[in-house]
């Protein structure tokens, strides 16, 4: 039996449902894959107004879906509102792809003779999603699926139960009957849902990531998989103090840190100390508290565990020789609240500075000049976001050129993605091909090179 409790008030119990089984699983790819047929042979124009349509569903229970996005995840109101409206804009920008040309034309071999590639659907796309960004990473896999053609079984993190429900409740009077299934469950659902899809969208963890990639191309199936981070923010000497602390402060320490894009190794070049105090001030001056509330920027983390995973990663850098700047203990009340958290003097092979903790905690690491500080940046086993802080255009063009991150920002936080480019890392933190923007067809679609000749020629 799965349960989903809200993390602010843990005796707030807002679901309990079965998991799916396997036979669940195999139903409603089956069922997916039924619908999924008549979906592929609808025109371009048909699918574009059904995912415009689908938009519109889900900008009309907006509201509903914000306010079950601070209840059962703990996301403060003010992110949850504008991830619901991302999740509009998302499937909105997916039916305006359907309408882009579907294939190329390649020179034949003679005048009248036609060479061309076209897209083709793969079939059922099977959806695995974490708790974090509970609309948008459903609906920036579902919704280039849909667009070009797939039907969609979605297995949502548990802590997230609740909401994939709200979501495909909310979309199904738009979506064509069976299109879109939701099977809610742990890792034997997940398991199931791999063995039966066509393809097979992934976000999480590392450890979980790597288990679904292999159980994946173990049955010859393309499959992506996003999964941690460990980004750094490179803030250099002559950047404004304030003003970079305030994003990576932000960056860092927004919705408790619970993004694998958020800010977890600040690594100052240079002196540390004036940007250390300027950063160590940001994080104070965060608003924690309910996430219900407007001004609320680090809300609880998800569970128990969690809460402990960020207290014993706190507990140990302070072991490790660490000094504590901020935070490192359990906020106030019933929630899994923990205070967001910055450690320093630690070395770039300490363990807060090369494992992902998901949480509100960073540490600041000094570096002698840019090549260190490159270094440091490259120096662990994740490569999805960079950052760094600068004045000067030339110095932050030749810093970011030797990052090995998928994503690079300059003067801009590290967490926060534009759903019309591509979204993607190196190393540990993804395998596949990029999501979202035009990037997505790539994965959601296979290509068949079709050759037309004039009879006899
Ligand atoms: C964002 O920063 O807006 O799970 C999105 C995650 C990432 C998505 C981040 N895949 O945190």
């Amino acid at each position: 039996m799965l349960q989903s409790r809200s993390p602010q008030r843990p005796d707030d119990l807002l679901l309990e449902v079965e998991a799916t089984g396997a036979e669940g699983v195999a139903a409603a790819v089956a069922t997916a894959r039924a619908a999924g047929r008549d979906w592929a042979a609808a025109p371009a124009l048909e699918r574009s107004s059904v995912l415009t349509a689908a938009a519109e569903a889900l900008a009309g229970a907006a509201g509903e879906v914000t306010e079950l996005m601070v209840r059962e995840v703990g996301k403060p109101v003010s992110e949850a509102a504008a991830e619901t409206a991302r999740g509009v804009g998302i499937l909105r920008y997916y039916a305006q792809q359907t309408l882009d040309p579907d294939g190329e034309t390649y020179p034949g071999p003679g005048p009248a003779a036609l060479l061309l590639s076209r897209r083709r659907p793969r079939g059922v796309a099977g959806l695995i999603t974490p708790w974090n960004f509970p609309v948008a990473i459903p609906l920036w896999k579902a919704a280039p699926a849909l667009a070009y053609g797939n039907g969609v079984v979605l297995k949502p993190a548990s802590e997230a139960t609740a909401l994939a429900l709200r979501l495909a409740e909310a979309l199904s009077p738009a979506l064509p009957e069976g299109l879109f299934q939701v099977v809610p469950g742990g890792a034997t659902t997940g398991t199931a849902l791999i063995e039966h899809a066509d393809c097979v969208s992934f976000t999480g963890s590392v450890e979980v990531g790597r288990q679904v990639v292999m159980a994946a191309t173990g049955r010859g199936i393309p499959c992506q998989a996003e999964m941690g981070g460990l980004n750094a923010s490179i803030v250099l000497p002559d950047a404004d103090p304030g003003r970079a602390a305030a994003t990576i402060a932000g960056a860092a320490m927004g919705y408790a840190g619970q993004k694998c894009t958020a800010t977890s190794r600040v690594i100052v070049v240079g002196d540390p100390a004036p940007f250390t105090e300027a950063l160590v001030a940001a994080v104070e001056g965060l608003p924690v508290g309910d996430p219900a509330e407007q001004r609320t920027v680090v809300g609880p983390v998800i569970n128990e565990p969690a809460r402990a995973a960020v207290l014993e990663a706190a507990g140990q850098a302070a072991a490790a020789g660490g000094r504590t700047l901020t935070g490192g203990r359990a906020g106030d009340g019933a929630g899994w609240f923990v205070a967001p958290t910055l450690v320093d003097r630690l070395p770039p092979d300490a363990r807060l500075a090369q494992e992902e903790v998901f949480g509100p905690i960073a540490v600041v690491l000094p570096a002698a000049d840019e090549d260190e500080a490159v270094a440091v940046a490259n120096g662990v086993r994740y490569g999805l976001v960079g950052a760094v802080f600068t004045r000067d255009l030339d110095r932050a063009l030749t810093v970011a050129a030797r990052l090995d991150t998928g994503l690079i920002r300059v003067n801009a936080p590290t967490s926060g993605v534009d759903y019309l480019a591509p979204f993607g890392g190196e190393k540990d933190s993804s395998f596949g091909p990029r999501e979202q923007g035009k990037a997505a067809r790539e994965f959601y679609t296979s290509t068949r090179t079709i050759t037309v000749l004039p009879e006899g020629s």
